[in-house]
């Protein structure tokens, strides 16, 4: 799939967000090896501690879903592109160290390429437990 695609699935999502407290709408769309497509939005709830970010909301729709290795993940938000926050990094690290990620602005015209382990070096994972 091209970023394009992946990135209007994002910027879909991101009109589906419940960000009533912050007022700051945010789409992700991740790619799994199958090329299905799990999109997310921030839903955030009046205990704001309880909110959660558009990407884990995809990453945990695709796992609860069976669906474990993932490709790439475009998130849409802000005027300018915007990157995914320390907490959302980790958990996408779990499964996919070497994900793609594609930052895109809110409208979808705008996106830069990276990667998570550029976003998360030298990350603690699954196999550190085994020290
Ligand atoms: N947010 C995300 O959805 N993803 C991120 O990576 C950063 C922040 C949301 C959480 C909250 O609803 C709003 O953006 C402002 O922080």
């Amino acid at each position: 799939m091209d970023e394009s695609r992946l990135v209007a699935a994002a910027v879909g999502a991101r009109g589906r967000a419940y960000a009533p407290y912050s007022e700051f709408a945010v789409g992700a769309a991740l790619l799994s090896k199958g090329g299905r497509v799990f999109t997310g939005c921030n839903v955030e709830n009046a205990s704001y501690g309880l909110t959660v970010c558009a990407e884990r909301v995809a990453l945990f729709k695709a796992v609860s879903e069976g669906v474990r290795e993932f490709e790439a993940i475009a998130v849409a938000c802000g005027d300018t592109p915007c990157s995914p926050c320390g907490a959302c990094r980790q958990a996408l690290r779990e499964f996919a160290p070497d994900l793609k990620v594609v930052l895109a602005d809110a409208e979808g015209r705008k996106w830069e390429t990276t990667t998570l382990s550029q976003l998360l070096p030298r990350a603690f994972g699954p196999s550190d437990l085994e020290d």
